[in-house]
């Protein structure tokens, strides 16, 4: 018998944004969280420089918004932009009131003392940040406050599949009621029935073949609300961090682009500089463009890495802002404070996602993306150095003010949902085909579909791709599910919404850049792909 849990809410993800939101609905309903794997897994806990916030006297809101609004190139949504920047310093106040401990610095004129440091795009020194382990700070905190709170339960290691709509159920209003649950321990599916679903899933870069994210990030909340009706955007913009660790043992370790905004160089393996052929701000301008160079210049020479160097700065000072760095390059053999480090560009961030408002509401009722996951329209063509853990607090925050406001003193609804079946699928005895197929579609993710694209390599990917979902989903026929199962089947169909979004655009901007169109076109146009069963209520609009 399928085991059925019963909440007001149910949170789909343990990060920034979805202990944000249940931890702000908390005192008001009752809440799950789940999260496929422990509570710290996602991305949050890894984040490193920290996030971006007008904090200081001599920034402004205008400052923040212009700089966002460059780095995205020309596609950013003004009112989110508007939305985001203007509600920063209140998610800071948010954090540092639940105990985020923030890095302070006596001589710092804002006037709680913080230290502000400085990324890639910025104008000004506005990344508050706790030493270049912030992640880690805000996830511990959250979670921390998550297990002391009223009304909240935890699940870890539940693998949500797919989200439970009116098509579920036969009704013709559409709806989400809840999620199928795959219990990792126990090995069955369980029912998590709400009357409001958020998905806080976090990113996709898992899709391809290198990254800087962990395991998990592969697109289970853009997947599931695409098979609910949901439509999705900008799906073509996945942003590459120009600097991640190589180094044969070094699995997706990042190197703070702080490091940049403290004075790091990149340099040849012969050390010499080479930003200025690219960009006036040098190390310093948007990721897309420092990524691209190091590509450029990698291909060049024939080169495996170039070198990012802050030797030049004091021992001290290096050990006091970059701890985590200095002792995780220690344990490969480089002293940071001595010698250069080998870095190559990653698969980073997913700028495009599940369209929602500023409320978080997505196109099916019921139904909210919060985070990586969503497409809020902030980030443009290419997102800003840490603005996307202020994302995932503005919209918590905001979603959860809306939810609040939809809360009445009924419980979960008492229609009965349908349980999961298993009368037709038997245990797999063909694993070896999820790890092909994932090894695969990784791979050509990274040849085809990355830094750099062309016509003919995105017809390959799209070739290829078509192939795997068909194989995919007669394999999710026949078989048990299992979690590797679900996020192969989730990346697979991340992968076509990706491709299938950067074939529609035909102009190089931000993190898109195709040698058949190098040009920018005058007009900036959000890709927007619409599922064949989308909901029929589409409230949001995201074209300008
Ligand atoms: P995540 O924190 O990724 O959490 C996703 C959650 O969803 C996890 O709990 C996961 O278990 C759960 N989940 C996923 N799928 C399922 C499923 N099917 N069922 C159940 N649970 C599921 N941004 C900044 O602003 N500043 C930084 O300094 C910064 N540094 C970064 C450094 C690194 C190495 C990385 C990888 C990213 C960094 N980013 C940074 C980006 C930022 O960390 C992420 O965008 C942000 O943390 C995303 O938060 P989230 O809550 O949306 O998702
Ligand atoms: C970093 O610390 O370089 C990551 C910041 C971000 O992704 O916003």
């Amino acid at each position: 018998m399928t085991t059925k849990h019963e909440h007001d809410v149910l949170v789909i993800g343990s990060g920034a944004a979805g202990l944000c939101l249940a931890l702000e609905l908390s005192p008001h309903a009752k809440i799950a969280v789940i999260s496929k794997a422990n509570l710290m897994a996602g991305s949050t806990s890894q984040a490193q420089g920290g996030i971006a916030a007008v904090l200081d006297s001599t920034d402004s809101v205008d400052a923040h918004q212009v700089d966002t609004l460059t780095a995205g190139a020309g596609l950013c949504h003004d009112d989110a932009v508007h939305f985001t920047v203007s509600n920063s310093s209140e998610s800071i106040q948010w954090l540092i009131d639940q105990g985020v401990p923030f890095t302070r610095d006596p001589g710092a004129s804002n006037t709680e003392n913080y230290h502000l440091t400085k990324e890639g795009g910025h104008s000004h020194r506005r990344v508050i940040h706790a030493a270049d382990a912030t992640g880690y700070a805000v996830s511990s905190t959250l979670i921390q406050k998550a297990k002391q709170a009223e009304n909240l339960e935890l699940f870890e290691n539940r693998v949500a599949i797919d989200l439970i709509t009116h098509r579920h159920t036969g009704n013709d209003q559409p709806e989400c009621l809840g999620a199928y649950v795959f219990n990792i321990a126990e090995d069955r599916v369980e029912l998590f029935q709400a009357r409001h679903v958020i998905l806080a899933t976090g990113g996709a870069s898992k899709v391809y073949l290198y990254t800087s994210n962990q395991d998990g990030a592969s697109g289970d909340g853009i997947a599931m609300a695409w098979r609910a009706g949901c439509r999705v955007a900008n799906m073509e913009f996945n942003q590459f961090h120009p600097t991640c660790l190589y180094h044969p043992q070094a699995k997706s370790f990042l190197i703070t682009e702080a490091l940049r905004g403290e004075g790091a160089k990149l340099i040849l393996p012969n050390g010499e500089r080479f930003m200025q052929r690219f960009d006036s701000r040098m190390e310093l301008a948007p990721r897309d463009i420092v990524a691209r160079a190091i590509d450029h210049e990698m291909k060049r020479l024939g080169i495996d890495c170039v070198y990012l160097d802050i030797s030049h700065k004091s021992a001290e000072f290096i050990l006091e802002h970059f701890p985590t760095a200095h002792e995780r390059c220690l344990t490969f053999g480089i002293d940071i404070t001595k010698q250069p480090i080998p870095v190559v560009p990653a698969a980073h961030y997913t700028c495009g996602g599940v369209i929602v408002d500023n409320k978080g509401r997505t196109d099916v009722p019921n139904l909210y993306a919060i985070g990586e996951t969503s497409f809020t329209g902030l980030h443009g063509a290419n997102r800003l150095a840490s603005n996307s853990l202020l994302e995932c607090i503005v919209y918590a925050r905001s979603a959860a003010a809306e939810i609040r406001s939809q809360l009445t003193a009924q419980n979960a609804s008492s229609l009965t949902l349908p349980a999961w079946d298993e009368s037709q699928v038997t245990d797999s005895d063909e694993d070896v085909i999820i790890a092909h197929n994932w090894e695969e579609l990784r791979r050509f993710m990274w040849d085809y579909v990355g830094i750099v694209r062309t016509n003919k390599r995105l017809q390959r990917a799209k070739h290829r791709v078509d192939m795997l979902l068909q194989e995919i989903d007669e394999f999710y026929s026949n078989y048990k599910v299992s979690n590797d199962l679900i996020e192969l089947r989730n990346l697979a169909v991340v992968a076509d919404l990706i491709i299938r979004s950067a074939q529609q655009r035909r102009e190089s901007r931000g993190l898109h850049y195709t040698l058949d169109y190098p040009q920018t076109e005058t007009t900036a146009i959000d890709t927007v792909l619409t599922p064949e069963n989308t909901a029929t209520s589409q409230a949001i609009n995201p074209e300008r």
